[in-house]
């Protein structure tokens, strides 16, 4: 509609509306059947969890029971309204087509769906997934839509991220932020952490999804698959005791290790382009100058190593009010960075590894109240802690300096494993997360220095720490260093 001059677009306008006027009188009929009905979903749907909107999508399913996935997917955006002139040129017209969906499901789904960031910062569209990241289901849907639409899954870039990312990399910020739930178990506000750009850190978490699900969807078996399994398999996969190494390769946990292993950033980049010569094209405008196309491309470059260094070589952080934490006690000390040292520790108590979100997030919660209370520092100890949920905890983070390795606090990390590592060792997928993602993240972001010196936390005080097994591994690692004496 948008999209379409003004002539047509005010005639399609009365036509809604005599439309609406005959609707309502039968509507009103049914209001009462409807009520009863609604009262099963908006009791059951009223939060922004993933697990409520794939509820969602079942009753869609079962509502036309025997309907492909691609035709759910076209219903799903009919209500959530995604029918812009770009997604129609790749998707086709959502408005046609499929049985009338009841209306508080309708309503359900397009609240949850639509995108938008408001004056005070709260994202809506977005949904809370099960392992404590968050993401906009928009960009998600859309890109298994494309892949089911078209085996060369045409415009899978450009809708999920690529579009995106023409219009935030013009702005500042380009990226993010991440934000806080105001609840995990009915969660309804997401409030961003920072100043928004035109790509927020659940956008890209859902065009991330979108491709690597899209990429998965196979459109030439076209076996009866249900869109509510693939959702299901993919944010909902429980964690056996051998944490991620023993987990299937696409789960939502993996995110950004399948995306790093599809995409690189020229591929992306190049779609970045395509992009805004598409809207152009499809707004009627001439073709980019070279002077300006030179700009955009230099622009988009220049983009594309902060968009790789956030998302693609760090690891998945999950902030500070993710995991409830307190308040730091009385004012942080900065650190000035860049550091030198990295330090390994592991926490002995929490003993056993955790495997999901919640109980991360409550060995983080007990750490933090063992450390600020019973010990009476302003805050959790350590820098960064590494869950085996696939998650890095931020502990006092980046900036502010550490309680974790005595007489070192101000020219090192400190970064802990949950669990105890005495005779036994972290997952290998939890050790690859410290030891290659989130010190890469470090060096690339300025953190740490380049020929930074790995340690473990008994090098340089009398302690244990961090296990026999854990000490004997990290010795092998690249960056380990003696103590020069
Ligand atoms: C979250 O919401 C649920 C359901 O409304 C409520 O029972 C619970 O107390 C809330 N939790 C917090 C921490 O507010
Ligand atoms: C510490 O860093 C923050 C930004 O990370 C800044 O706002 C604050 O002013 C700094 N404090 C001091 C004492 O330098
Ligand atoms: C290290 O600590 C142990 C007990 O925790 C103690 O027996 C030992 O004397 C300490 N060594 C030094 C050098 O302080």
């Amino acid at each position: 509609m948008r999209d379409r001059n003004k002539a047509t677009d005010i005639r399609g306008l009365r036509l809604k509306v005599s439309q609406l006027r005959m609707e309502t009188g039968s509507r009103k009929l049914s209001m009462a059947l409807v009520v009863v009905l609604l009262g099963v979903y908006t009791e059951a749907l009223v939060s922004r969890h993933m697990d409520d909107f794939i509820r969602a999508v079942k009753q869609v399913e079962e509502q036309d029971p025997g309907s492909e996935p691609a035709a759910v997917l076209k219903r799903l955006r009919r209500a959530a309204g995604l029918n812009d002139a770009f997604i129609q040129h790749f998707l086709g017209n959502a408005d046609s087509g499929g049985p009338e969906m009841d209306p508080g499901l309708s309503d359900y789904i397009r609240k949850a769906m639509h995108h938008r960031v408001t004056e005070d910062a709260r994202e809506e569209g977005v949904v809370l997934t099960s392992d404590g990241t968050t993401v906009a289901l928009g960009p998600l849907l859309l890109g298994i839509e494309a892949r089911l639409l078209s085996r060369r899954a045409q415009g899978l870039y450009q809708l999920t991220l690529a579009k995106d990312l023409s219009l935030s990399l013009r702005r500042s910020p380009h990226l993010g932020p991440d934000g806080c739930w105001d609840n995990f178990t009915a969660p309804q506000i997401f409030t961003l952490s920072d100043t928004p750009s035109l790509l927020t850190t659940a956008q890209v978490n859902g065009g991330m999804d979108g491709v690597v699900l899209g990429m998965k969807v196979s459109a030439k078996s076209r076996r009866p698959l249900r869109l509510s399994r693939l959702l299901t398999d993919y944010y909902c996969h429980q964690l056996g005791s051998e944490g991620l190494d023993a987990a299937p390769r696409l789960i939502s946990r993996r995110r950004r290790d399948n995306f790093r292993q599809l995409v690189t950033a020229p591929v992306l980049a190049r779609q970045v382009m395509k992009s805004a010569e598409l809207q152009r094209r499809l707004k009627g405008q001439s073709k980019m100058g070279v002077k300006e196309k030179q700009q955009l491309v230099a622009a988009v470059n220049e983009g594309m190593k902060e968009f790789f260094h956030m998302y693609m070589e760090c690891p998945p952080i999950i902030p500070r009010c993710m995991w409830g934490a307190e308040p730091y006690k009385g004012t942080p000390t900065n650190l000035s960075l860049p550091l030198s040292f990295l330090y390994i520790h592991h926490t002995h108590t929490p003993s056993q590894p955790c495997l999901t979100f919640q109980q991360c997030s409550a060995d983080m919660r007990a750490m933090q109240r063992f450390h600020q209370v019973d010990r009476g520092w302003d805050d959790i100890g350590y820098s960064f802690v590494a869950g085996s949920d696939g998650h890095i905890y931020e502990g006092r983070g980046w900036h502010w300096r550490g309680a974790h390795t005595l007489g070192h606090n101000s020219v090192g990390y400190g970064v802990s494993f949950i669990g105890d590592y005495i005779s036994s060792l972290p997952s290998q997928h939890s050790m690859a997360l410290v030891r290659d993602q989130l010190a890469s993240c470090a060096v690339g972001g300025g953190r740490l220095v380049a020929d930074y010196i790995l340690q473990g936390h008994r090098q340089v005080v009398n302690t244990s720490c961090p296990g026999d097994a854990l000490y004997n591994e990290i010795t092998g690692w690249e960056h380990f260093g003696e103590v020069k004496k």
